[in-house]
């Protein structure tokens, strides 16, 4: 399902209310700069509206960096949303990119899901994702080995165009998601959003496709200006 909204504002408020409606109890939030809206929307106008102490946060994808670097997806959320609403710090699950073994990291960040939820293979009630220019999501860039991943839940590929590991859900994690939504704000992303959604099949966002699950792509006007 593709919702086109007005303006990135009205794409942010639309996808705190679809948050606030699914009430999720597991929910992996997005990195890069599109989802803060989003966070803000959520920590503001609907503050009290999510049993926040319930949630349990992953993150999708994380930079190989400490939680207080201007990289950290953490750092961009925690910011923006989990600093302003009562959530319960043991259910924040950041990905620990402080470490320096960056494939410890991912290994660590799979049992914790585990853990967490109970499952071999999670199923989280709510994956957010971005969509680079580049077709990449989470941290799933062209040509990555990680796309062939078929077992692990989380990896820790080298990214040759920022000269640093990742650390990312795979494909086996996010396509068994219950709901899974890509954010995409902004002109830049047009050409990408039209050759990913009516394109040929060739970009990893194009391999999200959940096994049972919704999938929504809410884009505001600039993104969607080439459909
Ligand atoms: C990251 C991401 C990445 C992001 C896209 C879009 O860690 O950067 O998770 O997949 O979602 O690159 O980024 P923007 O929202 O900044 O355009």
């Amino acid at each position: 399902m593709v919702e086109i909204f007005d303006s990135s504002v009205e794409l942010a408020q639309a996808a705190a209310e679809y948050f606030v409606a699914q009430g999720p109890e597991t929910v992996a939030l997005s990195g890069g700069s599109t989802p803060k809206l989003m966070f803000q929307v959520l920590a503001g106008q609907f503050r009290d509206d999510v049993p926040w102490s319930n949630v349990h946060f992953f993150w999708s994808d994380e930079r190989h960096v400490p939680p207080d670097d201007p990289e950290s997806n953490y750092r961009m959320a925690n910011e923006a949303l989990l600093s302003h609403v009562p959530v319960r710090t043991d259910n924040v699950h950041r990905i620990c990119g402080e470490n320096p073994d960056a494939a410890a990291v991912a290994s660590e960040y799979e049992q914790t899901l585990r853990d967490v939820t109970g499952q071999a293979l999670p199923r989280l009630d709510l994956i957010f994702l971005g969509l680079g220019t580049d077709g990449h999501t989470a941290s799933i860039f062209p040509g990555s080995e990680v796309l062939n991943e078929t077992e692990r839940l989380v990896a820790a590929p080298y990214v040759e165009k920022f000269k640093s590991h990742r650390i990312t859900m795979t494909l086996p994690l996010l396509n068994n998601g219950a709901s899974i939504v890509f954010l995409v704000s902004g002109a830049e992303k047009a050409e990408i959003v039209k050759s990913v959604l009516q394109g040929e099949h060739k970009y990893p966002a194009q391999a999200v496709n959940p096994t049972q699950g919704e999938l929504i792509w809410m884009l505001d006007k600039d993104a969607a200006s080439k459909l």
